[in-house]
C-alpha cells in the first residue's frame, strides 16, 4: 500500500467513527509522524456546541500521546462535493508541528481529490520559530 493510500484507509476508517450527531457531518483525519507511524482522529461534537473538537485535533492529539512531534503529512476526509479543508484553527494546530511544505491532501469518500501545502493554506503563518528556541 502506498503511503497516501495508508493514510487514506486510516481517515476513512476512523471517519465512521465520529460522534457528529449534531452537523452529520462526518470527518476523519490520517497523519504520518517522523517516525512513519499514522495517527488518525475524528471530528467529536457536543451538546454545547463550541466544545466539539475538530478531526484534525484528534489526529494530532493522538500523535503527541504516542510519542510523535513532527507532522509529515496529513490526510483530511469528508463527504460531500465539497473540499474538506482544514478550518482556519486546525490550520494553525498542523503549524505547531509542520513545516511550510509540508502535504495537507483533501479526500472525499472515493479518493484523493486536492493536495495542498501548508504554506498555501496558511501563508504568513506565526510559529513556534517566532517565540525563539523552546524552553
Ligand atoms: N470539521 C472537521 O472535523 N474538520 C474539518 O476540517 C472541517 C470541519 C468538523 C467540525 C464539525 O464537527 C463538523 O465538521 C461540521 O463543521
Amino acid at each position: 500500500m502506498s503511503p497516501t493510500d495508508a493514510l487514506f484507509a486510516a481517515a476513512l476508517a476512523v471517519q465512521a467513527r465520529a460522534h457528529a450527531p449534531y452537523s452529520r457531518f462526518r470527518v476523519g483525519a490520517a497523519l504520518r509522524d517522523e517516525t512513519g507511524a499514522i495517527h488518525a482522529g475524528c471530528n467529536v461534537e457536543n451538546a454545547a456546541y463550541p466544545v466539539g473538537t475538530c478531526a484534525e485535533a484528534g489526529a494530532i492529539a493522538a500523535m503527541v500521546a504516542a510519542g510523535g512531534r513532527r507532522i509529515a503529512a496529513i490526510l483530511v476526509l469528508g463527504d460531500g462535493e465539497a473540499l474538506v479543508t482544514p478550518c482556519g484553527a486546525c490550520r494553525q494546530r498542523i503549524r505547531e508541528f509542520a513545516a511550510p511544505g509540508t502535504t495537507i491532501q483533501v479526500a472525499g469518500p472515493e479518493g484523493l481529490r486536492r493536495s495542498f501545502t501548508l504554506e498555501e493554506l496558511l501563508p504568513a503563518s506565526f510559529g513556534p520559530d517566532n517565540l525563539g528556541p523552546a524552553a
